[in-house]
């Protein structure tokens, strides 16, 4: 169903004129990057977003992964508050009280030694890039031998900057603003022999979504991970591990990785940090902090007290409310039920991810994008990535009733569409992490 189509069917007569009215205005007014739903909201509440007339939405995207104590939270709240009436922003070229607040909780909570402050996800990954080759320059200049190129896996999403689409799969990103950074070779996923014969020592950095969250939640298999930790340490190359999207407790653990006990040398983390107020950091090991000194690489917002106080209200908040366990239990629930529809429909052809990041994967992007549609007229919002996969990111605050909820609406609208062929759907499972 179109977006036009969609939006007479939501508008009560009050939101009507507002959307029409801001529809019109920012057709006119924004850049045209987001075709975005006919939806209007204005606040929100725990898992809930309420639109215009007053409706209420059952959020299952959290603004794409980001609001993982849900909306109004007082933790956040009280944060921002009390924050913003002492300090908002001081820059980078003086102290304030947040930064190694922060910096101590995220080291404790990854294994890493060193943060750097930034402001989203691509400038994490920017970052994360940049001291890939100041590392490989540094020990070049220490007489070993490491390149300038990049491997990325196929499929894998780390951003929009001119490095971070550099890395990122889908051509359709990169072609219109080429040519992007050069280097950049791309593996095929969970391939261990691609990859092996596209690593040398001209290799500075490999990056993994240990779960690709835009690729369709595929975690990569424990022996891809384990291939390629083995293979960077042979040669001083650095592991780059974006959590940006599977990171920070979505999948029941402050990081991905953790379940496969691997470590990377660098990582990088952003969407539920600061619980809505942008953050992103990049974490690395000692060694390769080696290589950054002071005026190499900056920003002017990154780590604010603002986003630091937040930060450390929602870390607070997770560890207080045992949020990483909950999100473990939830998510298995919501897994096993995702499971038994995909067995009950034929046309639901596998089930994937851990914790609270999750897919259910569709035998047609016709009918994902359909389903998509009818859970927003049902009320709960949901999306669709790879064209076929249905992904849930809920806030970790998601209770089991809401898991029901989503389930029994799926059913419906899965019950509704006439049945496919079942021979041709592969297995329902799919690869799980840590396998
Ligand atoms: C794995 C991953 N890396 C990087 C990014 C880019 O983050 P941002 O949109 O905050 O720049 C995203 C965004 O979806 C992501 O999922």
């Amino acid at each position: 169903m179109s977006n036009a189509a969609l939006a007479s069917e939501h508008r009560t007569e009050k939101t009507m004129s507002k959307l029409d009215e801001l529809q019109a205005a920012e057709a006119k007014l924004l850049l045209g990057t987001y075709e975005r739903n006919p939806l209007l909201f204005v606040r929100g509440e725990g898992v809930h977003l309420i639109d215009e007339s007053g409706e209420r939405y059952l959020d299952l995207l959290s603004g794409i992964g980001v609001n993982a104590l849900g909306y109004a939270h007082p933790a956040i709240e009280s944060a921002i508050a009390e924050q913003s009436r002492r300090l908002i922003h001081t820059s980078n070229l003086y102290f304030h009280e947040g930064q190694a607040a922060v910096a101590l909780r995220l080291t404790e909570a990854t294994g890493m030694d060193r943060v750097f402050f930034a402001n989203s996800g691509a400038e994490a990954n920017e970052a994360a890039l940049k001291l890939a080759r100041a590392y490989a320059k540094l020990r070049r200049s220490e007489g070993n031998h490491l390149g300038t190129k990049f491997l990325a896996l196929e499929h894998s999403f780390h951003g929009r900057t001119m490095g971070s689409v550099a890395a990122t799969w889908k051509e359709k990103y990169r072609e219109p603003f080429g040519p992007v950074m050069p280097g950049v070779e791309f593996v095929k996923f969970n391939d261990i022999a691609d990859l092996k014969a596209k690593f040398s020592d001209d290799v500075c950095a490999i990056l993994i979504e240990p779960i690709q969250g835009e690729g369709g939640v595929r975690p990569v298999s424990r022996d891809f991970f384990e291939a390629a930790r083995e293979l960077t340490r042979s040669t001083g190359a650095l592991l780059i591990g974006d959590e940006i999207q599977c990171g920070f407790g979505r999948t029941g653990k402050w990081c991905a990785y953790q379940h496969y006990e691997i470590q990377p040398d660098v990582v990088t983390l952003a969407k539920p940090l600061a619980g809505g107020i942008p953050m992103g950091v990049m974490l690395c090991t000692e060694e390769a902090a080696r290589a950054i000194h002071a005026g190499m690489h900056g920003t002017t917002f990154g780590g604010g007290p603002l986003a630091c106080a937040v930060a450390l209200a929602v870390i607070s908040t997770i560890e207080r409310d045992h949020l990483l366990d909950h999100v473990a239990d939830v998510g298995a629930y919501f897994h096993e039920k995702l499971r038994a529809l995909a067995q009950k429909h034929s046309a639901a052809v596998g089930v994937r991810g851990i914790g609270l990041i999750l897919a259910l994967e569709l035998d047609s992007a016709d009918l994902a994008k359909l389903v998509v549609a009818e859970m927003m007229k049902r009320h709960i919002l949901i999306n669709r990535t790879d064209e076929t996969v249905l992904r849930f990111l809920p806030p970790y605050i998601l209770q089991k009733q809401h898991v029901d909820q989503a389930i029994a609406a799926l059913d419906a609208i899965l019950s509704e569409q006439p049945a496919t062929t079942a021979a041709a759907a592969p297995s329902k499972g799919g690869q799980n992490v840590g396998q």
